[in-house]
């Protein structure tokens, strides 16, 4: 048999195609902010995680030219042997005093940021809780490990302490969950997992790629807006969103980091963040701690958002994650919704399984720091028009 049969087999794509609804892999001709240029038009670019908006703020630009012209392109190497910069090491710094705790270490991307530190902290006789909606590199990460995963249903404490009852008393317990859930914007529950922590003598981890920058009072994350910082035991971000560049760091007690350190295949075996990413990164984090406004742009975006999804009608909760779930039901639908969103000026992202369970196929807005009132009108506009004609709201 040969193994590119499947490859073969595999039709999915160009039936989708063949009937124009394939929303995947689209084109970005331009990028202008709250703006994209998509097929020769202007868009209202609602499906970014640029939460802040720096990506194109001027001094996080300058700052990836100017490392560019002092380091290079490409660290080429990994951290362990040729590829830890002064750089690094100082963006580790920052980032430890900034998440308070003792140590902070960055990996090239929040992807393998998972991969690693959960599969090396959960060993072989351990047990991994975590959420069935937890985000996919979450998931691979648990298949990596030796341990045991048990999932828990998605945000439903109950179930996550009768799965904890269930688990040997002996084994070491690591609870892993997104801080924001990324594809509805849902929270983790960290009182009720706290008080389970204490019960059950767990570990906390907290995948808040969508929280820091964007929750709690300084931007420290879902654990700073519950006020449980203490509770969280290794807390885990990306650069991708808030911090307009791309990698991923873990945060927590000197020990435990030094032992991913030493021991996360997926550092040491993979090239280190560029110098540009660092640079970005490192003013990024300066801004989000010397400018809140910011943060104070992106909480007043997201309340108008929300008060508008619910004033047209959406059942959209007040929580204050800049990600908006709108559930349409089978792929195809929820494809055909994505186009007409698109047709009408705005660009949102499809979401299918294994994103969201089956039958739950819709579209994720998620908003920024920089979108204006006007970009938000687009977007109320074109969802109650199609919402309407969906049938999803009266
Ligand atoms: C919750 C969560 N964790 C981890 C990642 C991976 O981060 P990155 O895309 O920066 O590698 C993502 C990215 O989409 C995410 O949403």
């Amino acid at each position: 048999m040969d193994v590119f049969a499947k490859c073969y087999e595999f039709k999915r794509d160009l039936e989708v195609q063949a009937v124009g609804l394939y929303p995947f892999f689209k084109t970005i001709e331009g990028n202008h902010g709250s703006r994209v240029v998509i097929d020769g038009r202007e868009v209202v670019m609602a499906g970014s995680n640029n939460y802040l908006g720096l990506t194109r703020h001027p001094k996080v630009v300058e700052a990836a030219i100017d490392a560019t012209r002092k380091y290079g392109t490409s660290c080429s190497g990994s951290r362990y042997a040729n590829g830890t910069y002064i750089i690094h090491v100082e963006l580790e710094q920052k980032l430890a005093d900034f998440m308070k705790k003792e140590k902070a270490l960055c990996f090239t991307t929040g992807y393998t940021t998972n991969m690693g530190a959960i599969s090396v902290l959960a060993g072989r006789r351990d047990v991994i809780l975590s959420d069935r909606e937890n985000h996919s590199c979450i998931m691979d990460a648990t298949q990596l490990s030796f341990a045991e995963t048990k999932k828990y249903k998605h945000d439903d404490m109950e179930d996550l302490e009768r799965v904890l009852e269930a688990s040997p008393a002996e084994a070491g317990k690591l609870l892993v969950t997104d801080g924001v859930f990324s594809m509805k914007g849902t929270l983790a529950k960290l009182p009720e997992i706290a008080r389970l922590k204490k019960k059950f003598g767990m570990r906390v981890f907290v995948d808040d790629a969508h929280g820091i920058g964007v929750m709690g009072k300084n931007g420290r994350g879902t654990a700073e807006h519950f006020g449980l910082d203490n509770e969280v035991d290794v807390v885990m971000g990306t650069f991708s969103k808030s911090f307009a560049g791309l990698g991923g760091f873990v945060a927590g007690e000197e020990r435990v980091i030094s032992y991913i350190k030493h021991h996360a295949r997926q550092l040491i075996f993979a090239a280190s963040m560029t110098p540009a990413s660092v640079a970005a990164v490192s003013k990024s984090l300066d801004l989000i701690r010397a400018e809140p406004e910011h943060l104070g742009n992106l909480r007043r975006v997201v309340k108008l958002v929300r008060g508008e999804f619910q004033r047209v009608g959406f059942p959209v909760p007040d929580d204050e994650t800049p990600i908006i779930y709108v559930k349409v039901g089978e792929d195809i639908q929820a494809f055909q919704f994505w186009k007409d969103l698109l047709e009408l000026g705005v660009y949102t992202n499809p979401v299918i399984t294994p994103g969201v369970p089956q039958g739950q196929s819709g579209v994720r807005a998620s908003f920024m720091a920089i979108h204006t009132e006007s970009d938000i009108a687009r977007v109320i506009e074109a969802f109650e028009k199609l919402g309407r004609k969906y049938g999803l709201i009266k």
